[in-house]
């Protein structure tokens, strides 16, 4: 979910829509606002997108100068407009709205239904805030929401308003973000620094446990104890245009197109002329890295295939064993954890509560903790001992490509440099790495030259209802990455299997016509490939494979081929990601689906 609120001397409801449409990528199920006009609070919310509420003001305009909005992402209840936010207390003079999820909420609500006859009017955990911030008002609405917040357990955004006490917002971090905007005759808060961008440079960074009170021209934050905390403002200087489409159709194809730069300013700004990696912001030593018996990277979705590739990069390279968890899953493994493990997180976001919560565990345990983020200062970096930025600039598309192919090159950073201070490569061999990398931007420049080859091939592909991806080594990662894209935003039925492990069970599905995508670029494992094409062509399948340049043999297996440029096998998944973003981006297009903001997802999801 995203929130906004704005107290100053202009309107606040232009405001508010403008913070939520740049934070609708947080989820689009419902969205509403609340502001205090002259007569008292109002309340405006829509199920769907934020276009619904814009069109919803303009039907009933509200003039005001203090109010607080929400997008919502469903977690308690459906995206109904009950359960949008804002919610109110029960004779509507209190608003709040929260990005998080209390935990103990059952239990509150039960206590002030059966003990204080409060009624409710939604399903969400959200309501029994405003509820029981009512309960212990008497006249000072920052009294009351600190003494809300100590009932309250779990993860939380707040933003409240009070109809009486109209010069104030009180908002309130806890693991959920939150920043404090500083404007000429008004403050504003949000949950990302794109949201306020338009309106001041100038940022106050919430952190855990602070609460803020904001009036029009003052902020004051709170620690956790209740102590004044003076807070240095962080100035933005990147821009706003970044994170406009510039001329594309959709940002997820621009971003697609963003990646040779993108991986240009992640990996250039690292290395030196003699070819040594420096990586800013990570202190291991060599004694460091010689002290670790385990290395987890834990990740969602996109991340999470990144750190596969990473895995492999990091055992091939440096000869450390790895292993790769699902951040969901991680915690309920009781995974072996003490001062002697490396735990990885992956993140664009740096605010995936599922990472955040194992990073929380690992770290707990003595983990030393290393992350590789797309957001600077979000909480993930803000938890880490050492953090790498992939540099891919804002990514809007919910649908990850730059941060994924940027997180790529990261991960052969850190392998690399591993590799070099564990003396675990030969220097020649190091150099040879570098230096492919280093001109690895051009090839997949090259590779989007080609855009066109893959748009044609999608034309082919828009009506199929299913498809599989096999591969073989590290084309087995990029399979799974490859799939992924298809299932997000072109809605198609996807399987990405390991290409030997086929004959085990699933070629079982293959039957007449069955689009079968088959990754072949690993040079060393090519003709066993050849062969699990054959599989599944002798069984029907229309295979489209994804090969190395001059590899023109594979034509006699597959009925389309695209070639990438020739690469060494380790460094690959950099390039054939790529024919397999634009695929899946045409045929998401050419279905017609929203392919910025596909259904049911959101690009940041701060639930567990
Ligand atoms: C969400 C997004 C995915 C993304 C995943 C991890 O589910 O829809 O595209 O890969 O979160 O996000 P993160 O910001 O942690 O990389």
């Amino acid at each position: 979910c995203g929130i906004v609120g704005y107290i100053g001397s202009q309107e606040a409801v232009p405001f508010l829509l403008d913070g939520l449409e740049r934070l609708e990528y947080r989820g689009y199920d419902s969205a509403g606002l609340s502001v205090i006009d002259g007569e008292g609070l109002k309340v405006r919310k829509i199920k769907g997108r934020l276009e619904g509420l814009k069109n919803l003001m303009l039907e009933e305009p509200i003039s005001a100068h203090v109010g607080i909005g929400h997008t919502r992402w469903a977690t308690h209840g459906a995206p109904t407009v009950p359960n949008a936010h804002p919610h109110l207390n029960q004779n509507g003079t209190i608003s709040v709205i929260h990005n998080g999820i209390i935990e103990n909420y059952m239990k509150i609500k039960e206590w002030l239904i059966q003990e204080k006859g409060y009624e409710f009017k939604s399903e969400t955990d959200t309501e029994v805030i405003a509820h029981l911030i009512d309960f212990y008002y008497d006249g000072d609405i920052l009294k009351a929401v600190n003494r809300a917040v100590e009932i309250m357990e779990g993860t939380y955004a707040l933003g409240v308003i009070c109809q009486f006490e109209p010069d104030k917002i009180v908002a309130v971090r806890k693991d959920s973000p939150l920043i404090v905007g500083l404007g000429e005759d008004a403050n504003f808060i949000a949950s990302d620094i794109p949201a306020l961008l338009k309106y001041t440079r100038n940022i106050y960074l919430i952190e855990n446990g602070e609460t803020v009170l904001l009036t029009k021209d003052k902020v004051t934050i709170w620690d956790e104890k209740g102590a004044e905390v003076k807070r240095d403002v962080y100035q933005v200087t990147w821009d706003i245009d970044s994170a406009e489409k510039e001329g594309f159709e959709h940002f997820t194809l621009k971003e697609i197109f963003e990646q040779p730069k993108a991986i240009r300013n992640t990996l250039f700004p690292r290395l030196d002329k003699n070819n040594d990696i420096i990586l800013d912001g990570i202190k291991l030593t060599k004694e460091d890295i010689e002290v670790f018996d385990r290395v987890y990277i834990v990740a969602c979705g996109t991340a999470y295939h990144a750190g596969l590739v990473g895995r492999f990069a990091i055992e091939r390279f440096a000869g450390i064993p790895v292993s790769v968890e699902v951040a969901s899953e991680f915690r309920y493994r009781d995974p072996f954890i003490d001062d002697k493990t490396l735990f990885i997180a992956v993140s664009q976001s740096g605010e995936t509560l599922d990472t955040l919560a194992a990073l929380r565990e690992a770290k707990r345990k003595g983990a030393r903790i290393l992350s590789i983020v797309n957001v600077v200062g979000s909480s993930v970096t803000r938890e880490s001992h050492d953090v790498l930025y992939t540099w891919a600039g804002p990514e809007i598309g919910v649908a990850s490509t730059k941060a994924y192919t940027t997180q790529l090159i990261a991960f052969y950073l850190i392998a690399l440099y591993m590799a070099r201070l564990t003396g675990k490569m030969p220097e020649n061999q190091y150099h040879q790495i570098l230096d492919e990398l280093k001109g690895i931007d051009k090839k997949v420049e090259a590779v989007l030259k080609k855009a066109d080859v893959c748009k044609a091939m999608a034309m082919l592909q828009k009506d199929n209802t299913s498809v599989f991806f096999m591969g073989r080594g590290v084309d087995v990662e990029t399979s799974f990455e490859g799939s992924l894209k298809y299932k997000e935003i072109s809605y198609i039925n996807s399987v990405a299997i390991a290409a030997g492990e086929l004959k085990h069970g699933t070629i079982a599905l293959i039957e007449e016509g069955t689009l079968v995508m088959a990754l072949a670029t690993q040079e060393r494992l090519f003709d066993k490939m050849c062969s699990n094409m054959l599989e599944v062509k002798a069984r029907g399948a229309r295979v489209v494979a994804i090969a190395q340049e001059g590899r023109t043999e594979i034509e006699k297996y597959a009925s389309e081929v695209f070639y990438i440029p020739r690469t060494m096998d380790e460094l690959a998944p950099i390039l054939s990601i790529i024919p397999l973003q634009l695929l899946a981006y045409y045929v998401s297009a050419a279905r017609g689906n929203d392919v910025d903001k596909p259904r049911n997802l959101a690009k940041s999801v701060t639930v567990e």
